[in-house]
């Protein structure tokens, strides 16, 4: 019977750390969330993000933009923005609509307000393994889970199961930094379960409910389940969790898991960027 990895929890303490830090500030950060059309995943998301900053003494300003905005007229906010020194961290939400370059735009973002960690430099600084990058926000998450259990990647196998910009490669980037022995696994891999079997820790994010069985997993592994699936009105991981927690030594539940931990590491982010700025 698997231990819990309490993201929630670990997420609240995170932000506790952070409230009592911005306490000690002369300036207010300031996060601007830039929320593109009306997805109602991507709508909730941006509440929920602009809800965690208020809770924590961030600032937030929202930017709602029509789902046609041309990708000129995006720019011109995002310059706004980059020029605006009350303006700390900015993040646009995705997916966004097709006439718009994602590229183009997490590219314009000035790198030290991209609390994402989405601007190409910040790509390249990580996986350079130079310092001074902010980090995508999930799989920074995930690593202070496993940083909570006191788990050792030094050596160890950690199978992650999606190859995504914002969580499979920025992910399997930090463990092999780690010192891990990385395998990647993704959308054309033949004989899944051969490679997750092999994990000591199993990095699931794909979008995909019930892909991880509890044949797919070791014995004894740790489980991290990235995973957020609508199934009527609820959220589900990529993990048949009550099988798996049957296998496993930890396992992150949905929700409650890896979901919380990425709105702190945003939070953590925003922090860190004012702090830069302000240096
Ligand atoms: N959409 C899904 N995940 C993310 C994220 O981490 N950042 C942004 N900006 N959009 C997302």
């Amino acid at each position: 019977m698997a231990m819990i990895i309490d993201g929630k929890a670990l997420a609240k303490s995170i932000r506790e750390d952070i409230t009592k830090e911005i306490g000690t500030l002369n300036y207010q950060p300031t996060l601007a969330v830039v929320l593109v059309g009306t997805d109602p995943a991507s709508a909730t998301y941006v509440s929920m993000k602009e809800k965690a900053c208020l809770e924590v003494g961030i600032a937030s300003q929202a930017h709602r933009l029509a789902a046609d905005v041309s990708q000129r007229e995006l720019m011109m906010l995002i310059t706004r923005l980059n020029a605006d020194p009350a303006v700390n961290g900015i993040l646009v939400q995705i997916p966004l609509p097709r006439q718009l370059d994602q590229t183009a735009i997490f590219g314009a973002i000035r790198r030290d307000k991209d609390v994402d960690g989405f601007h190409p430099m910040n790509v390249g600084l990580l996986n350079l393994g130079l310092s001074g990058a902010l980090l995508p926000c999930t799989p920074a998450g995930v690593m202070e889970m496993l940083q909570s259990i006191n788990y050792r990647l030094k050596g160890k196998h950690v199978v992650v199961v999606g190859r995504s910009n914002v969580v499979g490669k920025p992910m399997s980037t930090l463990f092999l930094l780690a010192d891990a022995t990385v395998t990647i696994c993704h959308r054309y891999t033949e004989n899944l379960g051969l490679y997750t079997r092999q994990a000591d820790v199993l990095v699931v994010a794909v979008g995909k409910t019930n892909l991880i069985t509890g044949d797919m997993v070791k014995p004894g592994a740790v489980v991290i389940d990235v995973g957020t699936n609508r199934v009527g009105s609820k959220l589900v991981g990529d993990v048949v969790y009550e099988d798996v927690k049957e296998v496993a030594a930890y396992i992150t539940p949905v929700p409650g898991g890896v979901g919380p931990m990425t709105i702190a590491m945003l939070l953590k982010n925003t922090l860190l960027a004012a702090k830069m700025q302000h240096a």
